[in-house]
């Protein structure tokens, strides 16, 4: 990955006070931004928006794990995901707008897009990953990672996750094939809601771009038509 954070400073206290208050800053341009684009696209795309920030255990566990030295400055230089942010959008269309909207964030930088959605992994989970940089907090440049997700991945994700870690379960064909299966159905799901969502775009772009005069001749039709049937 490109220009990783440099931290030279090895205070935990101080790392994740930074993060903390750099996970603050996403927050609310996320929110923001949410703000801007859904004034141009004309329906809710953002659902819900949620954050965590990895403890100090974890992170040290993860470093251990992953063979790398245990210290802050460690963690800032090879941890993607101490900050970590959650996005649900309604449509898969809406993740990729976000995406394009994610390089207006004043002080932040996209390192690199993982597209589960395009390339699904295994398992069958389906996000878009973006592994970012963000020097919100005087110089102190941090690694975040914001998942961006429908409705239907999320739930997929969550249920999954909860099956999967349930700590005596065996390694099971049968589960996992049903899981992919599910993954799926979920997806078509995702792609006709989507098509849905278009289709009725393109009517109602149709219905604001006629005249005024054939607008208000078809809305006396639809009040004569519903008056006649009460
Ligand atoms: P780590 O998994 O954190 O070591 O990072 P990585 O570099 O392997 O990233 P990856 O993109 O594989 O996954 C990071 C995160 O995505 C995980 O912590 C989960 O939140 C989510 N994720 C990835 N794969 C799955 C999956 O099969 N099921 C579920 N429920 N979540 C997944
Ligand atoms: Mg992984």
């Amino acid at each position: 990955m490109p220009d990783r954070a440099v931290w030279t400073t090895d205070d935990w206290d101080e790392m994740l006070y930074t993060c903390s208050r750099t996970q603050e800053y996403l927050l609310t341009s996320l929110l923001n931004l949410k703000y801007s684009i859904e004034r141009d696209h004309h329906h809710t795309m953002l659902r819900s928006i949620s954050s965590r920030l990895k403890s100090r255990e974890s992170i040290e566990k993860k470093l251990v794990r992953y063979r790398f030295e245990v210290s802050a400055a460690s963690a800032c230089q090879n941890l993607h995901d101490i900050i970590g942010l959650r996005v649900i959008l309604s449509y898969i269309d809406d993740i990729y707008s976000l995406v394009d909207a994610l390089s207006t964030i004043e002080n932040y930088q996209i390192l690199e897009i993982k597209d589960y959605i395009k390339h699904p992994k295994k398992t069958g989970y389906r996000s878009l990953h973006v592994i970012g940089r963000c020097d919100a907090t005087n110089g102190r440049p941090v690694l975040c990672e914001i998942q961006l997700r429908t409705t239907a991945m999320d739930s997929w994700a969550a249920l999954e996750h909860q099956l999967r870690y349930k700590k005596d379960l065996p390694d099971s064909d049968y589960v996992n094939r049903e899981l992919l299966e599910c993954a799926k159905m979920l997806n078509e799901t995702d792609i006709k809601m989507q098509q849905i969502h278009r289709y009725l775009d393109v009517q109602n772009q149709k219905e604001s771009a006629a005249p005024e005069s054939k607008r208000t001749s078809e809305s006396r039709k639809t009040t004569r038509s519903s008056k006649a049937k009460s």
